[in-house]
């Protein structure tokens, strides 16, 4: 079946940013006029760096950010309301240098970490919430240890408060519990809390045997919010069948236990401009530096994909679909490369290591059955890659294919449209991931149909210069009205208008 029309893209009237590009700038003006630069605390199991590092002199900016789709959206955030970012690490990397704010770590014990974040997050949550077909695994220790984990840090929430109402930003699926958690430590705050991944369908929900706990956990926030109205939908169904809780549809809002929560989509974004946009060497350069890396002929068209190795990416799907490319389409053999860059991910857990076995198979046999001496098809780099890095392999491409079989929003998709100030190469997008609802412009896919991924690449790989202008300008137009500063103006000001509420 063909891969479903995106949707178009989102503006809500009433906003404070219905026109114009948000910049840091706009955003800090905006902040100082209308609510106060008012600190907030960030809960997320990544820091926004790997360990402390040093600072950018030119953009003030930590040298080499994690890349992650959380640290892309949440940083400019807290960049521009300062405060504390509490995340998983060794206590002596806490850092309170010369940031506009400091980050705390937590320090877990293996044992922890291996219940919490590989067991419970994902192992159980990460599977039940993405249409991936790997069963959700349950174990009653580890629930236990993703509550103790949650209760740390809703202590070191309370340790890091300076008013007894505190602005506390919790992110995604392994902080379930720490909404509430924060709000029996601290009743008085106002906790926002953004789930990144898609929230799965009542049906798919209620085979966690906690189930409960984790939509009262949740409920514990004073606004959620999700990446797309569909994920809001799921929730508010899943709140009411299980919990009984009562929903104003009309407000998007759900009363529980006496308090009101509101539900809202804020699809998350990056940075407009691009970190890089003024350093990035020329897309002649970027094209010429890449093929010399690779060892291709100048003239190689090169297709593109950035994904960490896990079985929602659809990285086996891709390469089944160049195979079948490659078969339809001989004139493409000796003439095309796609380059997977695959940043190793979760690599203890079994279902992680079996995706890897399979994609390397797969990648093993279209490159034995159409490659040569001086001609491999498929080029799979494992390794993490800097963000530097990965500009340049977006500046080189002739597209990039984002192939999710499931996914809450994917940010390559974004930060492919952002690096393509040439207005030059084509998005293939799965209809299955949040950013097609915005980046309607995007070559469709559904990743499982490799047939029509296949005629869909030789689209790309044919599309002549006019009709990749048009789509990439207003593909761009799309990212620098809604990025990654506009995300944050909305939910801060919301946040802004429930201080003002109470
Ligand atoms: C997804 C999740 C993030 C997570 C990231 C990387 O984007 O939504 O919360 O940080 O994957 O996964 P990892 O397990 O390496 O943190």
């Amino acid at each position: 079946m063909r891969a479903r029309q995106a949707e178009p893209s989102l503006v809500r009237p009433g906003e404070p940013d219905e026109y114009g590009t948000w910049t840091a700038e706009r955003l800090e003006a905006w902040l100082r006029a209308s609510t106060g630069r008012e600190p907030v605390i960030v809960v997320s199991h990544r820091a926004p760096r790997r360990s402390a590092q040093a600072i950018d002199s030119r953009t003030r900016g930590p040298v080499e950010l994690e890349s992650s789709g959380i640290v892309s959206a949440v940083e400019p955030l807290i960049r521009a309301c300062s405060g504390v970012w509490v995340a998983h690490g060794k206590e002596e990397d806490s850092t309170s240098d010369d940031q506009p704010y400091r980050v705390r770590r937590v320090s877990l014990e293996d044992e922890e970490q291996h219940g919490f974040y590989y067991g419970f997050a994902n192992e159980a949550l990460w599977p039940m919430c993405h249409r991936a077909h790997v069963k959700p695994t349950f174990r009653p220790d580890d629930f236990t240890t993703y509550w103790n984990v949650n209760a740390r840090f809703a202590d070191v929430v309370r340790q890091e408060a300076s008013s007894d109402s505190p602005l506390v930003f919790v992110q995604d699926y392994h902080f379930a519990l720490a909404p509430q958690l924060v709000r029996e430590r601290l009743p008085h705050s106002r906790v926002i809390t953004f789930w990144h991944i898609p929230f799965p369908h009542w049906q798919e929900f209620e085979v966690c045997p906690w189930g409960q706990y984790l939509l009262e956990g949740l409920l514990g926030s004073s606004i959620i919010g999700f990446q797309t109205p569909l994920d809001c939908r799921n929730f508010i169904e899943t709140v009411e069948r299980c919990l009984g809780a009562h929903v104003d549809r009309y407000h998007d809002a759900l009363t529980y236990g006496g308090r009101q929560v509101l539900v809202r989509a804020y699809p998350t974004s990056v940075r407009w401009p691009g970190w890089w946009a003024s350093c990035s060497p020329t897309i002649e350069i970027c094209r010429e530096s890449i093929r010399r890396q690779l060892c291709l002929p100048v003239d190689t068209q090169l297709g593109v994909g950035v994904d960490r190795l896990d079985h929602t990416k659809g990285i086996e799907e891709k390469f089944l679909a160049i195979e079948r490319l490659l078969e339809c389409y001989p004139e493409y053999r000796e003439r095309f490369v796609f380059a997977q860059l695959a940043a190793p991910s979760r690599e203890t857990l079994p279902a992680y290591r079996d995706l890897r076995a399979r994609v390397l198979a797969a990648r093993d046999r279209v490159n034995a059955r159409f490659g040569s001496a001086n001609y491999t098809p498929i080029i799979l780099l494992e390794e993490h890659h800097t963000q530097a890095h990965v500009n340049l392999f977006l500046r080189a491409a002739d597209f990039c294919y984002v192939g999710s079989l499931h996914e809450g929003m994917n940010l390559v998709a974004k930060e492919f449209v952002s690096a393509r100030d040439d207005e030059r190469g084509v998005l293939l997008l799965s209809a299955f991931a949040g950013a097609a609802r915005e980046l309607t412009d995007a070559l469709s896919i559904n990743p499982y149909d490799i047939d029509d991924a296949a005629s869909v690449i030789a689209r790309a790989l044919t599309m002549n210069d006019e009709e990749q202008a048009e789509r990439m300008r207003r593909m761009r137009s799309v990212v620098s009205e809604y990025s990654a500063w506009r995300w944050a103006a909305h939910i801060l000001s919301d946040a802004a208008r429930l201080r003002r509420e109470r």
